[in-house]
């Protein structure tokens, strides 16, 4: 059995200098906190805590140390409280986010209507709002923009993992809201290149294992986008949850990882795999002898 990794996958620069800040916190003196679990994966989470840094939900939630802002960012409101409080603050908001954020304030300031591209709930479209004084439009695909009243000024601010297809579809739409368009195209490739590396490995192997957290989006979609090219495809968030039967008449298997999933996981699955491929031979030969 042959195992192929994705070209691109597991950890993107955001996530992976989020828990570097993270772990690079737990190493010093005093208690640390992340504003929300630092990253979609319960086991790096754990793995924090058990190194003295926890996640907590608000910043009432304590009074002194020092306080993470994940790679999703937060409002301007949430620095000022910390500060009030005397926290020290490790600013963990990737950068291509903290673009995002900027061109919404500035969007606003310079007297345009706002309209962010991206899922309304989502904590990072949250964030790029608040800089924006929440003034701006949120709007998920075309029959949103479509219902947008006509404007002298506009400003757009992609959320960054938006798909690409969809903002070129969405923006042919706003097209027609506006004559002074302005798009800040804050889309991060990092999320893009590993659907596409999934895709490109999915169509050539058996099987798919995609590895990352149940409760991470991007996750999620990358074993979508395998199961689209109707590729078979399991998504575990460990090694513990590979299955022997999974592989039998299996040729080649391909591995890819959500942008929250850590290396040392990824190593674990594929492990355990070379470990199963060694029992599988072993019963193949079993059989053999007994002239199956
Ligand atoms: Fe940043 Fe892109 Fe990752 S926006 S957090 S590098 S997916």
């Amino acid at each position: 059995m042959e195992i192929k990794l994705a070209e691109n996958h597991g950890f993107c620069y955001g996530v992976k200098r989020a828990v570097e800040i993270a772990t690079e916190a737990s190493n010093e003196p005093g208690r640390s906190y992340t504003l929300g679990p630092i990253i979609h994966n319960p086991q790096v989470v754990d793995k924090l805590k058990n190194r003295g840094v926890s996640p907590i939900e608000e910043v009432s939630d304590i009074s002194e140390g020092t306080m993470i802002i994940r790679s999703h960012g937060v409002g301007p409101e949430i620095y000022k409280e910390a500060e009030e409080k005397g926290l020290h603050v490790l600013d963990a908001t990737c950068p291509h986010v903290k673009k995002a954020q900027m061109d919404a304030k500035s969007v606003i300031e310079d007297g345009m209507t706002l309209v962010i591209l991206g899922e309304k709930n989502h904590p990072e479209v949250k964030s790029i709002n608040l800089w924006a004084k929440n003034k701006g439009i949120i709007i998920e695909d075309e029959k949103n923009a479509e219902n947008l009243q006509v404007v002298e000024k506009m400003g757009v601010v992609v959320q960054t993992t938006f798909s690409q297809f969809k903002f070129n579809s969405i923006i042919g739409v706003l097209e027609k809201k506006s004559k002074n368009l302005k798009v800040f195209k804050t889309i991060c490739n990092a999320t893009q290149e590993r659907q596409n590396s999934a895709v490109d490995l999915a169509r050539e192997v058996d099987l798919m294992i995609v590895v990352g957290g149940k409760n991470s989006g991007n996750t999620n979609r990358l074993a979508e986008v395998c199961r689209d090219v109707g590729c078979t495809t399991y998504h575990i968030e460990t090694s513990a949850e590979i299955q022997l039967a999974w592989f039998e008449n299996v040729q080649t298997v391909g591995v890819t990882a959500g942008a929250s999933t850590p290396d040392w996981i990824i190593k674990e699955v594929i492990e355990t795999m070379k470990e199963f491929e060694e029992l599988l031979a072993a019963a193949g030969q079993e059989d053999f002898k007994k002239g199956n």
